[in-house]
């Protein structure tokens, strides 16, 4: 079920999916590196696949999940149980956060291009970052999913006008995160295509993951038409995934 915001994630279809996110996650933490006594932000946790897998880590530290979507959050609670080292807040990155925690390293996996300012939201992590702190982070990047994009553009005769991701490019991203006051940074795209054979699946996959906002924003009763309508005119069943990933540092004075 949808949260009572009808601009919400339905959580149950995103875990029934062929996540490519399992990676991604895997590629960040393998990056971020957390031991047990860390205490760790997860951004953007959405149902708290990272959240559970790091929470076995810190063994002595704990994990903060956050992301603005209650359905979302309300399926990570139920998935990861009651926890003394776990606290689950609900906040929007896309707003100057006013919350009081000091992490020792935060992550963010696919949730950085559904906001539309950057720099504010690399401002909140280096916050919540004590002095010292490391950030990791994957989120569609300059170029991502360029097939569904023109598909998109295509049929803006026809339907309203679109504009909910912010695909960045390398250089931008550097430049925001030295302005939220971040060094040791290396930013890189990451071509990553994905294809799902089976068409129902597919149909699924991207009105689950991808167009979710764009078919909130129609009535019921066009949905469909319009989600048939970007699947025949795509060349392939293929996602052309193209991943930022980044790290940096809050200098530790
Ligand atoms: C594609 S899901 C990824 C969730 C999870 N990190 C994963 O890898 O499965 C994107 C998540 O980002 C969250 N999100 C989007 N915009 C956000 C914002 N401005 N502030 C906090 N969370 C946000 C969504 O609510 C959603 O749970």
């Amino acid at each position: 079920m949808r949260g009572e915001d009808s601009n919400d994630w339905d959580p149950k279809s995103y875990d029934s999916m062929p996540l490519p996110h399992l990676r991604w996650g895997d590629r960040v933490l393998s990056a971020l590196h957390p031991i047990p006594t860390d205490f760790v932000l997860d951004a953007g946790c959405g149902t708290g696949r990272d959240t559970a897998k790091v929470l076995e880590i810190v063994t002595s530290g704990g994990v903060i999940a956050l992301d603005k979507s209650s359905s979302m959050l309300e399926a990570l609670r139920s998935k990861v149980g009651d926890n003394e080292r776990l606290e689950i807040v609900m906040g929007d990155l896309g707003s100057e956060l006013e919350l009081n925690y000091r992490c020792d390293a935060a992550f963010s996996v696919a949730a950085l291009h559904w906001v539309k300012d950057h720099q504010i939201a690399f401002s909140n992590l280096f916050r919540l970052l004590k002095p010292g702190g490391r950030l990791v982070f994957d989120c569609g990047g300059r170029g991502n999913i360029a097939s569904i994009e023109g598909v998109l553009r295509s049929l803006l005769g026809q339907w309203p006008q679109f504009d909910v991701w912010n695909f960045a490019g390398v250089l931008e991203t550097k430049e925001n995160l030295v302005n939220a006051g971040f060094a040791d940074i290396t930013v890189e795209l990451i071509k990553d295509t994905i294809q799902i054979d089976d068409r129902k699946v597919f149909a699924k996959y991207i009105s689950t993951l991808v167009l979710p906002f764009h078919l909130a924003q129609l009535k019921v009763g066009e949905r469909a038409v319009f989600l048939k309508d970007v699947i025949d005119r795509l060349p392939s069943q293929e996602i052309d995934y193209v991943r930022l990933f980044a790290k940096a540092t809050r200098p530790s004075t």
